[in-house]
C-alpha cells in the first residue's frame, strides 16, 4: 500500500511563455493534484528574457508560491532563432501585463532541471511545452535523470498537419535536432501533437466570464483565452472562443483519461528541405516494402495522442482555473 494516488504529482514545466504556455501555467499551478516544483525558460515564441519576464509574471497573476524559474536556451542547437510572429510583441498578446517583481533563480535551466529531477521524493513528470532544446541539454549533460523521470509529455510535433510549415510542428520545427535527441531519451513519452492540440476550443460564453472575473489569475485566462486563434473564425461566438493550446498536454497529465494514445514508432525529419522538422509517426499496420527489402530500423515508440475528449478537457480547465 502506498500514498501515491493522493500525493500530488512532481511536475516540472519547460516552456516560451507564449499565450498558451501561460494558461498551461495558471492551469498547472491551479490543479490541486498537480505539484508544480520548477518551472523553466527556453527560447521560441520569442527570445529566452522575455519568456522569463512573461513566465514570472503570468506566476505572479496566478498567485503561485515562490516557485523556481530558470533562464535556459537562447537559441537552438543548431538552427537560427526563430520567433512565432502569433504571440504579439512581447510573445504574450500584448497584455499590457505589468513587470514581474519575481525573479528568476540564479542557476541554469539545466541544472535547476537536474537538480528539481533528482531530489523529488517520487518520479517527476516533465512537460515540455516549448522547443526541446534545454530538455536536449538536460539528457546530453545530466544523463542519469533518466533514473528519476516517470514519463515526458511534449507538446510538439503532428501525425497529419502541421503549422509551422505544411508538415511540421513550431516546436519540433524550430529545433529538430533537439527533438530526436528527446525521442531517445530512454523514457516514456506521450506526444501530445497539433492534431490533438488544435482541437481542445473554450466556447467563447465561457471565455467572456472568465473575462468579467474579478480573481486576476481568472481574469487573466480569459484575457489569454481571447488571444488564442482557433481554427473557426466567422461568426462572432466563435471568433470569441479561444483554443487551450500547450494548456491541453497539462490537461493530458491531470487526466490522461481524456486522451487516446497508441505506442508508435516516430522520428523527425533532419534532412534540409520542406520536410525539415515533420515527426514521420508510422501508422501503418504491418511491415512495408523498406522493412522487408532493408530490414527494419530500430526505432523508438511513443505515446500519441490521437484523440481527446474536448468537453472533458474544457470542463477540467475551467473547473481548475476559476477555483477559488
Ligand atoms: C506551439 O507553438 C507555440 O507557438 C505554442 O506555444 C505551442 O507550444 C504550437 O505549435
Ligand atoms: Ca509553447
Amino acid at each position: 500500500m502506498t500514498d501515491q494516488p493522493t500525493t500530488p504529482l512532481p511536475v516540472i514545466i519547460d516552456c516560451d511563455t507564449g499565450v498558451d504556455d501561460a494558461l498551461a501555467l495558471l492551469f498547472a499551478v491551479r490543479h490541486p493534484a498537480l505539484d508544480l516544483r520548477a518551472v523553466t525558460c527556453v527560447a521560441g515564441n520569442t527570445d529566452v528574457d522575455q519568456v522569463v519576464r512573461n513566465t514570472l509574471t503570468v506566476l505572479e497573476q496566478a498567485g503561485a508560491p515562490d516557485l523556481p524559474v530558470a533562464r535556459g536556451a537562447e537559441r537552438p542547437l543548431i538552427e537560427n532563432t526563430r520567433r512565432a510572429a502569433v504571440h504579439g510583441r512581447d510573445g504574450m498578446g500584448d497584455l499590457g501585463l505589468p513587470a514581474p517583481d519575481r525573479m528568476p533563480v540564479e542557476v541554469d535551466a539545466v541544472t535547476l532541471l537536474r537538480r528539481e529531477i533528482l531530489a523529488a521524493r517520487r518520479p517527476v513528470t516533465l512537460i515540455p511545452t516549448a522547443p526541446l532544446t534545454n530538455i536536449a541539454l538536460l539528457l546530453r549533460t545530466h544523463p542519469e535523470v533518466t533514473r528519476n523521470i516517470e514519463r515526458i509529455v511534449f507538446m510538439g510535433g503532428a501525425v497529419a498537419v502541421g503549422n509551422a510549415t505544411p508538415v511540421a510542428e513550431f516546436n519540433v520545427w524550430h529545433d529538430p535536432e533537439a527533438a530526436a535527441i528527446l525521442l531517445t531519451a530512454g523514457v516514456p513519452i506521450t506526444m501530445y501533437g497539433l492534431d490533438v492540440f488544435q482541437q481542445v476550443v473554450v466556447p467563447g460564453t465561457d471565455v467572456r466570464r472568465l473575462r468579467a472575473s474579478d480573481e486576476p489569475g481568472t481574469r487573466l485566462a480569459g484575457e489569454l483565452l481571447a488571444h488564442r486563434p482557433t481554427a473557426q473564425g466567422g461568426p462572432t461566438e466563435a471568433e470569441a472562443a479561444g483554443g487551450l493550446g500547450d494548456a491541453g498536454a497539462v490537461c493530458a497529465v491531470a487526466d490522461p483519461a481524456g486522451i487516446a494514445t497508441r505506442l508508435l514508432p516516430v522520428e523527425v525529419s533532419l534532412a534540409p528541405g520542406p520536410a525539415r522538422g515533420q515527426t514521420i509517426v508510422d501508422r501503418r499496420p504491418r511491415p512495408g516494402e523498406s522493412e522487408i527489402h532493408e530490414g527494419a530500423r530500430e526505432q523508438p515508440l511513443v505515446d500519441v495522442a490521437l484523440e481527446v475528449d474536448v468537453d472533458r478537457f474544457v470542463k477540467l480547465y475551467l473547473e481548475t482555473v476559476e477555483r477559488p
